[in-house]
């Protein structure tokens, strides 16, 4: 942080992480207190015990939650945000420009972790680490409150989702358990050029924070980040833009997820929630039903010839946004290229030949849990959609039908951009999930979903 203010108040959070020295020792620093450390208790119980009681903990969790509206936040004492440049809950805006100007001091040590835990760099080209990422996102990055559904990720959607061209090894910023190097918490960023409202800059795009479900609320988060932020700082770059379901200070803007069952007889069995209630299956099945085709005359799925068209088609429509990528080639063939089970996208050439119309859409598979049928749930998330020719809704249709014709069970799109357009015609449910947009260091008016240009594959 640039000014010695931020650095009085990140040793205070420091100092309240060794502070817990006086009532613990230092080794059990990120343990509960207490005669008998319930940990331990737990873990010697055979693991679907211990799974059981996990579930049953979170379901009837009486701890402290993070808020997950404005009103909950209006009363949420920020001890980590308060002391970073993002602007105040409740202040607005009317200025651009850094909250901290000027070049960061950077810390050329890496902050101190508790005794038992050392920081690592995965190295994502080993097949071994890349797995244990998988299980420790699988396992801990979504909350399966209702004991339906587990995310599951894979080696093939991790590297897509943080490889881009300059990805930075070091910006993969982990933390092991020394003893037996398990990897208990991970945050990762990437260099991305991100246009707000008329400024362009090279920013930090972070993504995937997770803490192993048996660390948390134990300020291992702020930890990760002031660790990420010092190795940000590093590269010479000040701002950052990230993504959470929670509020923080302070969002730029609160976009919802919409869902459009595609195989409305498995959502209904696994109780999927973007469906709508007081549906029974045989009306279910009939309002949800698709055209066998699609119906856009030359849409096909993007080949490299295209990435050049694609690019300039999405440059394009990037403008019409106050918060965008400015992606250069490379970057949009990276993203856009078809992966097998990672993400797809579609052209509409016209006919003479040029690119009128992208879609583009990434996969999100999960585990069906404790189901006697089901075991997986396949999520289409939509990426771009940008076009010059085809009526947004129609070709959104037709992704629908290509999305159901390769195996997807629901597709899914963020309020942001046009995407708002098409929901109703295309019977999309808004669920009762949020995603906020927030910048670090960098303040600006906030501004409607629909100007929101950029999704984050997460
Ligand atoms: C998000 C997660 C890492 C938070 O861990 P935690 O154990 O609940 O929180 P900690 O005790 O470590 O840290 C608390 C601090 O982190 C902040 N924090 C929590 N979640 C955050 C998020 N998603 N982004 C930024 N800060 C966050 C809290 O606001 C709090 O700071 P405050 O005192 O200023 O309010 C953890 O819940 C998790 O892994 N969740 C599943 C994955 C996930 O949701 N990741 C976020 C994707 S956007």
């Amino acid at each position: 942080m640039a000014d010695s203010n931020l650095l009085d108040k990140e040793l205070t959070e420091d100092e309240r992480l060794k502070g817990g020295k006086k009532k613990q020792k230092k080794e059990d620093a990120w343990k509960p207190e207490g005669p008998q450390d319930p940990f331990a208790l737990l873990k010697s119980l055979p693991e679907t015990k211990q799974q059981e009681i996990q579930r049953a903990l979170h379901l009837f969790s009486v701890g402290p939650s993070l808020p997950k509206t404005l009103q909950q936040a209006r009363t949420h004492t920020y001890r980590f945000w308060d002391s970073q440049p993002v602007p105040k809950l409740g202040d607005s805006s009317v200025t651009h420009g850094p909250i901290v100007e000027g070049e960061a001091a950077v810390r050329k040590e890496p902050y101190s972790l508790p005794s038992g835990f050392v920081w690592d760099t995965p190295d994502l080209s080993s097949p071994t680490v890349m797995k244990e990422l998988c299980t420790l996102l699988s396992e801990n990055f979504e909350d399966e409150d209702d004991n339906t559904v587990r995310r599951d990720f894979s080696p093939e959607y991790l590297q897509w989702a943080l490889q881009p061209p300059n990805w930075l090894p070091q910006w993969n910023c982990g933390v092991r358990v020394h003893s037996n190097n398990k990897l208990v918490g991970f945050i990762a960023a990437l260099p991305a050029d991100v246009r707000v409202y008329e400024t362009q800059k090279r920013m930090a795009a972070v993504k995937f924070l997770c803490v192993h479900k048996k660390l948390r609320l134990k300020r291992m988060t702020p930890v990760l980040i002031r660790e990420l932020t010092r190795r940000v700082h590093q590269q010479g770059l000040s701002q950052a833009v990230y993504s959470a379901g929670i509020v923080l200070p302070t969002p730029i803007s609160s976009c919802r997820y919409w869902h459009r069952p595609l195989s409305p007889r498995k959502l209904t069995e696994v109780s999927y929630p973007g469906l709508r209630q007081n549906m029974n299956l045989p009306r279910a099945l009939k309002f949800y039903r698709l055209p066998e085709t699609t119906k856009t005359p030359g849409l096909r799925p993007l080949t490299d010839a295209d990435v050049v068209g694609v690019h300039s088609l999405l440059q394009a429509n990037q403008l019409r946004f106050h918060l965008s990528s400015a992606m250069s080639l490379q970057e949009a063939e990276h993203w856009l290229s078809p992966r097998e089970n990672v993400v797809d996208t579609y052209v509409v050439e016209g006919e003479a030949g040029t690119l009128t119309d992208v879609v583009s859409f990434y996969s999100v598979s999960s585990s069906v849990l404790n189901h006697p049928v089901h075991t997986g749930l396949r999520a289409a998330r939509l990426l771009y959609a940008a076009g010059t020719a085809t009526d947004p809704a129609d070709l959104m249709e037709d992704t629908l039908v290509l999305a159901k014709s390769k195996g997807f069970d629901v597709f899914c799109a963020l309020d942001v951009m046009d995407n708002k357009s098409f929901f109703e015609n295309l019977k999309f449910n808004v669920i009762d999930k949020s995603v906020r947009y927030y910048l670090y260091n960098w303040m600006c008016p906030d501004m409607s979903p629909d100007k929101v240009g950029l999704v984050f594959p997460s």
